[in-house]
């Protein structure tokens, strides 16, 4: 049996760190308001000109410095973004032309805030079948370029950020399973109006934003990862025990609690960044990983569940022995 183990990881955040402070000052909100809704107490900001591109091509490097790899080694490239530079190419070709890699397969997923778990997976099946021997995992969004800044139910929520893994095979172990769902049933809770195909404008004459109905958003959200948590460990006969970690999308950490408590998993063993982060959609599971990586708190030999939830919706979970 062949398995894609995690041989390293990095990440990278703009400079620019907003505050709920900050917030206060553009619409009407409170920093009690945000962090006792969501757990955010600040977020990091692209600067102008600084694109999804640029944050990934840094967490790629990182991440291939941990893992010890050359550009040329790497054979396959995939990157999760709602936020792609361009419409095309995607951003995984111009994070490979950056780094040097080029020749090898290279291509975005777009499953929103899930976009990082869809990549894995997608990575995981090639590196399993044998078809790559050296994958490059990225999550990297720039959430603020689609923000509505004065609607307050949605700017408050999202920052920018990048994350990403190295997989390569390994005869012991690694990914153990990925689950990956999706109901487009429920597209209108949260989406961007507009796109190419759909115009650039809506009816409204609104640009790129937002739009989330946030309770029904969240409703749906706890009972979805809770369902997806017990099928990865039923689907690999393991106990809720059996986690070391649990490594959670950073939306929301009333959200994170309520999957948290279905494990029976106290907080310290909770990797959490949504009050440093905000929800940096695709990134935030790498990102959050990366963290918890080079804090030591996460080692070789753990197991760790990665679950993400979007717009889509999509969702999705991913049980590995770090
Ligand atoms: N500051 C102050 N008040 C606010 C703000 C704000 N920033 N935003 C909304 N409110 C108000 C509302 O207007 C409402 O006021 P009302 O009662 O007078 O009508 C009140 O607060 C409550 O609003 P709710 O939307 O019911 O608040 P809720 O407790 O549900 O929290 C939140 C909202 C934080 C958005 C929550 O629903 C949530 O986190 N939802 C899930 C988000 C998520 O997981 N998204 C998926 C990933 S995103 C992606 O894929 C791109």
């Amino acid at each position: 049996m062949t398995y894609a183990r995690i041989a390293g990881t990095g990440s990278h955040l703009p400079e620019r760190v907003l505050t709920n402070a900050e917030l206060e000052t553009l619409v009407d909100t409170s920093d009690e308001w945000i962090a006792e809704r969501t757990g955010i107490r600040q977020r990091h900001i692209a600067a102008p000109g600084e694109t999804t591109a640029d944050l990934a091509e840094q967490a790629a490097r990182k991440a291939m410095a941990a893992a010890g790899v050359e550009a040329a080694e790497i054979d396959l490239i995939v990157l999760g973004t709602t936020t792609p530079d361009l419409i095309f190419p995607s951003t995984a070709c111009l994070v490979q032309a950056r780094l040097g890699a080029n020749g090898c397969a290279a291509f975005d997923v777009n499953a929103a805030c899930s976009g990082f778990l869809y990549a894995l997976s997608v990575a995981n099946q090639f590196v399993r079948g044998g078809v790559a021997r050296c994958a490059l995992v990225i999550g990297a969004e720039t959430l603020s370029r689609m923000l509505d800044w004065s609607d307050r139910s949605t700017c408050v929520l999202f920052g920018d950020g990048a994350g990403a893994v190295v997989l390569k095979p390994d005869a012991e172990t690694g990914i153990l399973s990925t689950h990956l769902h999706a109901d487009g049933a429920y597209r209108h809770l949260l989406y961007n109006p507009v796109g190419v195909s759909a115009g650039f404008r809506d009816e409204k004459n609104h640009g790129v934003r937002v739009m989330m109905t946030g309770n029904d958003v969240f409703k749906v959200a706890v009972k979805t990862l809770d369902a997806v948590v017990e099928e990865t460990l039923a689907a690999n006969g393991l106990p809720k025990s059996a986690i070391d970690w649990l490594i959670p999308h950073q939306a929301n950490l009333r959200i994170i609690a309520a999957t948290a408590r279905r494990l029976e998993m106290p907080m310290e063993r909770v990797v959490v960044t949504v009050d440093r982060h905000g929800n940096t959609s695709a990134a935030s599971v790498p990102l959050a990983l990366d963290e918890a990586v080079r804090s030591g708190r996460v080692r070789r030999g753990d197991m760790l569940l990665l679950e993400a939830f979007g717009g889509g919706f999509t969702w999705g979970s991913a049980l590995l022995r770090f």
